[in-house]
């Protein structure tokens, strides 16, 4: 089973109270979810394997680290994972992005695909899926479908607020795949919204409502 990972620095869950208040508007709401995309991605990717180089300081010849392994590529789901890739691609700035287009039926809530394009060599990057709410997990597990019928395998699922009920769904539907999340939330309410949460993250985001 993918493991969870919550990721509950100090400063993250300082800026994530900042997110939630709705008397934040869309701006503030936008930075601080680079912000925090930005931490977030520095725990991500702990794990990445390194290789020894030999470099030449105006000292001596030194044998040091540097990543070794796949390259990363960022899958936001639109629209609101939008917003995590500033953050990331601050720390990962060589990373490719890829898109997967999804919205959630408000009648069914099943996610409803419009729109992929990935790079061409996504299939030999190491993937990290983003989107701030992992609710049902219907659209992040349709995202990792997505990506393994286009071959991809080394996929990571970055998030910020979860309900337990969207990573046992992904968890269930995608074994591989290791969660990471700044907030494990109590639950659901009827219309499937993360409580307490902070609301619908792509209207927040971009001011839609
Ligand atoms: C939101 C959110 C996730 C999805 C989570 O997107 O950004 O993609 O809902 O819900 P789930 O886990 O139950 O699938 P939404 O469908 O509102 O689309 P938007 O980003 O275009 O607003
Ligand atoms: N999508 C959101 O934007 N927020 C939620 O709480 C659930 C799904």
């Amino acid at each position: 089973m993918g493991t969870l990972h919550i990721i509950d620095h100090p400063l993250i869950l300082h800026k994530l109270t900042l997110m939630r208040d709705k008397k934040t508007g869309s701006k503030d709401f936008r930075e601080l979810l680079k912000e925090i995309s930005m931490l977030m991605a520095y725990e991500v990717t702990r794990d990445l394997p390194l290789e020894d180089v030999v470099v030449e300081t105006p000292i001596c010849k030194t044998t040091q680290k540097m990543l070794a392994g796949r390259k990363i590529g960022v899958v936001p789901i639109l629209r609101a994972g939008l917003g995590m890739v500033d953050g990331i691609l601050s720390l990962i700035p060589a990373a490719r992005i890829g898109h997967i287009g999804l919205y959630r039926d408000p009648q069914t809530l099943e996610p409803v695909e419009y729109y992929c394009k990935l790079p061409t060599d996504a299939k030999d990057r190491e993937l990290i899926v983003v989107d701030p709410m992992l609710a049902t997990g219907g659209s992040s597990s349709a995202a990792i479908d997505f990506l393994k019928q286009r071959d991809c395998t080394h996929i990571r699922l970055m998030c910020l607020i979860a309900a337990p009920e969207g990573v046992e769904r992904v968890q269930k539907d995608h074994p591989d795949v290791n969660i990471y999340v700044a907030s494990l939330d109590e639950r659901l309410n009827e219309h499937c919204y993360i409580v307490p949460g902070l609301g619908d993250a792509g209207d927040r985001l971009f001011g839609t409502k």
